[in-house]
């Protein structure tokens, strides 16, 4: 759907299992969702078991009258596998399928999303249901894109998963006296003879639960997390060469969630031909939370615009106490989606179901079972907005960011599996204090991946690059040298690929492009702090404090307290013709906005807006003008000077500079300028 020039509108609609309800309902479901503006569905989520009864038995007959009816009722499919849950039969017959927890029991049957990546049966199975599938709906040519299974996560430590590690290992490290090297197993005296003597790293190896699950080797449950997350990602090649051969020129992808810990998206993405992503935001996440989510998932396919392919309209059915979105939030929201880059509103649900655990989650279509509902009326009235004013207008426009996030989840991994030196140390969180300051400054960001060219970048921000990899630093070196700014933190460039210190002093293969040393870093319990002076401010310095000594660098503030006081923890380094900033431990948001706020200046990069916090700001540009959304996140009505003329695509207003744009609670304007 996104690239595919036939679009020609922002595509409204989401998940809607028909199959869940009596025919007489159907013909109900489509004037209501023709009256809400929905022009496209999700269809086929999850149908395996109806779709196929028995081992030699396959029957499409509802699904084929259910693909009549969306098509003659002029609506679009985003279309699904089904193989994000398996029938009974086959996990009764061939229990290879069930995925074995970390725990080394295998599960029996039951929830969704846990059959085993490396599962013979999975495999055989889910081609096969995915080869008439593609073979029978090839032809419906109201199937804008095919939308394999569901929300792929976490992992299996079954006795298949560990043959397939071993020869994933065996592929990339050749032999076993390098895996030795990798993995630093004369620790412990865990030297490994033979292939066979690698077992994954479960709660019977290497890893155990205290305060999250821990593990002693951490070079192995590294590699085991790649390893899965690429196990899971060969289920969706395995399903997308299929649809491939049957229609070469249709858009495929699978939907993702975000900041998901145990796929790779980064990776993942390169296969997905658009990145499409369900937005479901917990209770305690701040505007920006959601807004640096949506900028990862834009950063995987460097800025193209992605498809929201889930949100709920009202509620979730998940957490320990399930808040509506109030009034207009649910409009703010989608809204915020697309000033970050999605060409596409979808929800999860059409229509409610009456059993199990989603009975109770969000849908256009409640229980009551008619129009007449509060959520109704809003989805409908942002269908309507959405159809006759947003129209095409913003479809494929590009954000044109100077600040860039490196957000790498190898690093991830491996900073979060470290013994030592705290447990306080989240890589998510540290990422968040410095996306953050930008949000409130009104900065444009981009979330890239190591991959990714620099050179366009005024600043770069590595926070918490524990893992520098090969060669990174050389691509760091170089852009600085070449005026480029660099920002990088504590607990940086300790280690290399394979979680291995490099030696010679922290950190590692940063220290000259930084002009630093860091001897030690002491770890703070979170009731405890040091504090520095920033500029006449005084700010705290808080989990983890580095010791370290000027290599060049200049110092720009230091610590008050403890037996480290007047030891440097913020410094800056003029290196070839750029400089590199270092932020030695975690402080507060009023520091890291006072101190972004200062290097931006310096590198004049000017913010979006001038606007007080809990107004978001974003600009996206297409061949139909730059686009200027102003969404309001707070409680108040928020003026906002209009700094260039535009007009409004939602309301018709035309602003003048100089004018003031008046947003109220959960208001949204989308400048056309
Ligand atoms: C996920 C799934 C959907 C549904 C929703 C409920 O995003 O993809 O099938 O379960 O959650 O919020
Ligand atoms: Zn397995």
């Amino acid at each position: 759907m996104i690239g595919n020039e036939k679009i020609k509108k922002i595509l409204y609609g989401g998940d809607y299992n028909p199959e869940q309800w009596p025919e007489e309902v159907w013909e109900e479901d489509m004037r209501l969702l023709k009256l809400a503006h929905v022009d496209i569905v999700t269809l086929n989520v999850f149908n395996w078991a109806m779709l196929q009864p028995g081992e030699e038995t396959y029957d499409f007959s509802k699904l084929d009258k259910i693909m009549d009816l969306v098509r003659q009722n002029g609506l679009k499919v985003f279309m699904a596998t089904s193989t994000g849950a398996y029938p009974a039969w086959m996990a009764r017959k061939y229990p290879d399928i069930l995925r074995t927890p970390n725990n080394g029991i295998r599960r029996k049957f039951g929830r969704r999303h846990v059959f085993c990546p490396n599962s013979p049966t999975y495999h055989k199975y889910a081609a096969a249901l995915v080869e008439k599938l593609a073979e029978r709906y090839a032809k419906y040519d109201n199937i804008v894109a095919w939308h394999i299974c569901n929300e792929y996560g976490g992992a299996c430590y079954c006795e298949n998963c560990e043959k397939a590690f071993r020869k994933w290992l065996q592929k990339k490290y050749g032999t076993i006296e390098e895996l030795n090297r990798v993995w630093n197993l004369p620790f412990w005296s865990h030297t490994m003879y033979d292939w066979e003597d690698v077992v994954v790293p479960s709660l019977l190896t290497e890893e155990f639960e205290s305060d999250g699950i821990r593990t002693t080797f951490q070079g192995i449950s590294l590699d085991y997390a790649r390893f899965n997350s690429d196990s899971l990602l060969a289920c969706y090649n395995m399903e997308k060469q299929i649809l491939k051969r049957y229609m070469p020129q249709i858009s495929v992808t699978t939907n993702i969630m975000g900041m998901i810990k145990a796929t790779d998206y980064q990776k993942w993405s390169k296969d997905m031909d658009f990145v499409a992503w369900d937005n479901y935001p917990n209770a305690e996440d701040d505007a920006a939370e959601v807004a640096m989510r949506h900028d990862l998932m834009r950063g995987l396919k460097q800025g193209k615009s992605f498809a929201l392919a889930e949100q709920t309209p009202s509620v979730n059915n998940w957490n320990p106490v399930c808040r509506l979105k109030r009034p207009g939030i649910m409009r703010l929201w989608s809204y915020q989606a697309v000033a970050h880059g999605a060409d596409t509103v979808m929800f999860f649900q059409m229509r409610r179901s009456i059993g199990a655990c989603e009975k109770f989650h969000g849908a256009f279509i409640d229980h009551v079972g008619n129009e007449d509902t509060r959520v109704f009326r809003e989805v409908k009235a942002l269908g309507e907005e959405l159809e006759n004013r947003v129209k095409g207008l913003t479809l494929g426009a590009r954000t044109h960011a100077d600040i860039a996030i490196v957000f790498d989840w190898d690093n991830w991994w491996a900073a979060e599996y470290s013994a030592g030196p705290s447990r306080l140390i989240k890589y998510c969180q540290e990422v968040k204090q410095y996306y953050k300051a930008l949000f409130s400054g009104h900065y444009l960001v981009d979330l890239i991946s190591v991959e990714d060219e620099l050179s366009d970048y005024k600043l770069v921000i590595a926070p918490l690059l524990y893992m520098c990899k090969e060669g990174y630093d050389e691509k760091l070196r170089e852009y600085v040298r070449q005026g480029g700014t660099f920002l990088s933190t504590y607990f940086s460039g300790y280690v290399e690929d394979h979680d291995l210190v490099v030696t010679g002093g922290y950190p590692g293969r940063l220290k000259d492009i930084l002009g630093i040393w860091v001897e030690e870093i002491d770890a703070l319990p979170s009731e405890e702090e040091n504090s520095f002076i920033y500029k006449g401010r005084t700010y705290p310095a808080q989990i983890a404090c580095d010791l370290m000594h000027l290599r060049g660098a200049g110092e720009l503030a230091h610590y008050e307290s403890d037996f480290y006081a007047g030891m440097p923890v913020i410094t800056e380094h003029i290196f070839g013709k750029g400089k590199a900033y270092y932020v030695g431990t975690r402080s507060s948001e009023a520091f890291y906005l006072a101190f972004i706020s200062d290097i931006a200046k310096e590198l004049q990069i000017t913010p979006v807006i001038n606007a007080p916090e809990g107004i978001e700001a974003t600009v996206r540009e297409n061949e139909n003008g730059n686009f200027l959304f102003l969404l309001n996140h707070t409680q108040d009505t928020v003026v906002v000077p209009v700094e260039q003329a535009g007009k409004d695509l939602l309301t018709g207003k035309e602003y003048s500079k100089g004018d003031d744009v008046v947003l109220n609670r959960a208001d949204v304007v989308i400048l056309q300028r």
